[in-house]
């Protein structure tokens, strides 16, 4: 013992020699050392070394952690109690020593300071805000504490940083570990986090948020989305005040029908096609989710993503980890068309399935047809596919179903065998007769659900989402399979196996779900004593899981995300789709509209349009909207007459020959339909040699003229020439614009160019291209 302390009294001697000059505090304790070789000096002398040295440890390890893209830069820095914060978020600065000064600059250091903006806010503990997260350990206890204990950063290719940052409970075992991936050049982060159980049992994750952001700006709009079959993406802009405004849902499948987990927030001021500090920001998940918006009473915006906690607490086993899903967000400090820019490029190159290959252009029998078909009647479709020149045929609902067979939305759906009165020669017999006409052959499913009246419901009710003591509540006659069982995971995945595994040449597939999940319960999750409230995470993760499997063994096999319309639309699943059907309603008007809202978030090659007889606008107004994106039609093609014929076939041939520009070219939103009564978008590819501008009257009021002014072109080379030509005129009319008439790109995007836009021309699209 004595030799213990009299070593620990030669450290401190040493220690306090070195430091004393500079540490008055120890002056007088180290005389008492020194003087008196007493056991109280020592142990007086080591209690004030010990808090100066925790004191000193924790400036001394004060932690900065840059997340930096190309333009812009997240700034995450550990206080003085080691929690880590964010200090900076926005541009990038020119000087990165200068982002140590940025917390200096703003007076918000009283009691409160430092807890608004956590990285990643613990509940039931200092905080007394919205948490990002909430658990309930092993023992009951409902605390946590999140000290940060490492970093680090790896460097993944020239474009890709992912850095993860570990934070620990210092009393509970429980780590989480923060994800920020970045892509410098697209300006885009994708943040997660994982909950890693280090305790001898389960606990219970109450919340479990993707990301928390904070922001300390003036003011805040956010735009979010409504919506309904037939009517998606309607945007809505509130400027934020104090408090919390929430977007979420709860609906389990057909998650964003009336909301989707797309947003944006404008900081100061609204922002605008090319001015503005705007994040564009999406929950990268299928399910339910719920993003939080508090604004604090430092004025200070939290924003915490996640999935939705409602009737979700997860039960998490000793040494398992849980992966929230991807908060994905890009930022721009020069408005909305940058900022979605970067993210159409971010999905083209990194998201989106195949998003820099190709897309088949389509005729689908759902408009044409409905339930009403026989093989004859499809097999005589397939001539009008070839004969206006798309690329692919694809059969839609009502194909299947024996017992039940699927003659409307009431019966037949889970029994995925060909019906043998309409088609007694399978499916292969209809691949094989669409290749014989020149055209692919692509297929409806809706394999996660099911019609009560079906042979799949009767022989496995405990497959079905249902509460077996309540009367069942359909949605579109249908019920929900229990995605959460590994079998009827087998069984989803087995459906699109055993088709593809006969019919090789099947080159297409629309993934449909048109059901919510009402009675949320599982008899699987009861059978294996799993909590009820894993059901809406569980769900999601087992239809993940089969889109995996799926994707592994189908790697490139084009799939069209579909829910009854865009009621499923987000980066996480389009990670196994190719392309996504935006809405039922494909009146060109709607879909002027909605197309605008969806082009802030998701690239045209993702974006199907049909055209359709759904509107009686001119078939040219409806081609034209219908192109600023994937195009396809859902008509009978034989019912055109020799004008409209020969239109659509100019038509596909024009589209394809400027398909390339839509779906990896640059977009720029020119004239607002919201503000005006002209809606005028352009294309434009990256060496800027090739443009393509879709105007269209959104207002036919009586003598409107849309465009008694030009309109300034974006995305053109100043000092390079170009001609402007009208393309897809209809047949008989004439161009309203001058071919041959050379112009500076200077000029076009100075002054612009006129597409005389009237009540007679309702919709025009100018071709731009270099001269040389
Ligand atoms: C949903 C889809 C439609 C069509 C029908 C078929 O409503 O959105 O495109 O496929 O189902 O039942």
């Amino acid at each position: 013992m004595n030799n213990i302390i009299s070593g620990l009294r030669q450290k401190a001697c040493f220690v306090i020699k070195k430091s004393s000059a500079v540490l008055l505090p120890y002056r007088s304790a180290t005389q008492e050392l020194t003087n008196k070789h007493s056991t109280a000096g020592l142990k007086k002398w080591l209690f004030i070394f010990l808090a100066s040295c925790l004191w000193l440890q924790n400036f001394a390890q004060q932690v900065t952690i840059p997340i930096e893209t190309a333009g812009n830069a997240l700034i995450l820095q550990t206080d003085k109690l080691n929690r880590l914060g964010i200090v900076y978020f926005g541009k990038k600065l020119s000087d990165a020593t200068e982002y140590a000064a940025i917390t200096k600059q703003y007076n918000t250091q009283d009691d409160n300071a430092g807890i608004y903006n956590n990285a990643y806010t613990p509940s039931g503990t200092w905080n007394l805000v919205e948490p990002a997260i909430q658990i309930t350990h092993a023992d009951g206890n409902a605390s946590l504490e999140l000290k940060y204990i490492s970093h680090n950063t790896n460097r993944i290719d020239d474009n890709t940083t992912l850095t993860s940052i570990v934070l620990r409970d210092p009393v509970y075992a429980v780590d989480v570990t923060l994800f920020y991936k970045t892509w410098a050049k697209e300006n885009v982060v994708e943040q997660w986090t994982t909950i890693k159980n280090n305790e001898k049992k389960a606990i219970q994750l109450q919340k479990y948020a993707s990301a928390n952001l904070y922001f300390m700006k003036n003011n805040y709009y956010l735009t979010h989305y409504n919506g309904g079959w037939g009517h998606e993406m309607n945007p809505e802009t509130d400027v934020l005040s104090h408090g919390i405004k929430s977007i979420d849902t709860k609906l389990g499948t057909r998650a964003n029908l009336f909301e989707p987990p797309t947003f944006m927030v404008s900081f100061n001021k609204p922002a605008t096609e090319d001015e503005g500090n705007v994040l564009l920001g999406q929950l990268a998940w299928s399910g339910n989710f719920k993003i939080d918006f508090e604004v604090d009473s430092h004025n200070g915006l939290r924003l915490i993503a996640g999935i939705n906690p409602y009737a979700s607490a997860y039960s998490l086993a000793a040494a398992k980890d849980f992966q929230t899903p991807s908060f994905i967000y890009t930022f721009s400090s020069n408005g909305l068309g940058e900022a979605s820019r970067n993210l159409h490029h971010w999905a083209i190159n990194y998201r989106l399935l195949d998003g820099k290959g190709q897309r088949l252009t389509l005729l689908n029998n759902w408009e044409a047809t409905y339930f009403g078909f026989d093989e004859n009647k499809l097999a005589s479709l397939f001539k009008g596919a070839k004969d206006i020149g798309v690329d692919m045929f694809l059969l839609d609902d009502g194909w299947f179903g024996n017992k039940h067979p699927r003659n409307a939305d009431t019966a037949g759906l889970g029994d995925w065998q060909e019906n043998v009165s309409k088609l007694p020669h399978g499916l292969g017999y209809l691949v094989k007769e669409a290749k014989a006409a020149g055209v692919k052959f692509g297929i409806w499913v809706e394999p996660e659900m099911v019609n009560p009246k079906s042979e799949l419901y009767e022989k496995h009710i405990d497959w079905v989402l249902r509460q077996p003591e309540r009367p069942e509540t359909y949605f579109r006659n249908q019920l929900v399979l229990d995605l959460a069982n590994p079998e009827v995971q087998n069984f989803v995945y087995g459906i699109l196996d055993t088709i593809f595994t006969k019919n090789p040449e099947l080159a297409f597939v629309k993934w449909d779900c048109n059901a919510v999940i009402y009675n949320a319960y599982s008899a699987y999750l009861q059978k294996q004593n799993l909590p009820q409230s894993q059901l809406y995470v569980d769900y999601v993760k087992g239809l993940y899981k089969v889109l995996e499997r799926l994707r592994a063994k189908y790697p490139t096999i084009p799939m069209m995300l579909c829910s009854g319309g865009g009621g499923r639309v987000d980066y996480g699943a389009l990670q196994y789709f190719t392309e996504f059907w935006p809405s039922d309603n494909t009146d060109p008007m709607e879909r002027i509209f909605m197309q605008w809202e969806y082009s802030y978030f998701y690239p045209a090659i993702a974006t199907c349009n049909h055209i359709t007889d759904w509107s009686k606008r001119p078939l040219k107004f409806r081609t034209d909207v219908a192109m600023m994106g994937k195009m396809g039609y859902d008509i009978v093609v034989n019912n055109l007459d020799a004008k409209d014929l020969q239109f659509s076939k100019q038509a596909v041939a024009t589209y394809n020959s400027i398909k390339e520009i839509i779906w990896h070219g640059d977009l720029y939103r020119l004239v607002n339909p919201k503000e005006n009564p002209l809606a005028s978008l352009m294309f434009s590819s990256a060496d800027k040699s090739h443009a393509v501008i879709f105007n269209y009257l959104v207002n036919d009021r009586y003598m409107m003229t849309a465009t008694p002014t030009p309109i300034a072109l974006k995305g053109l080379d100043a000092n390079k020439k170009y001609t402007v030509k009208e393309i897809n005129v209809y047949p008989g009319t004439f161009p309203g614009v001058n071919p041959t008439k050379v112009y500076s790109g200077d000029f076009l995007m100075t002054v612009g160019i006129n597409p005389n836009v009237n009540l007679g021309r309702t919709s025009v699209i100018l071709e731009v291209n270099e001269v040389k």
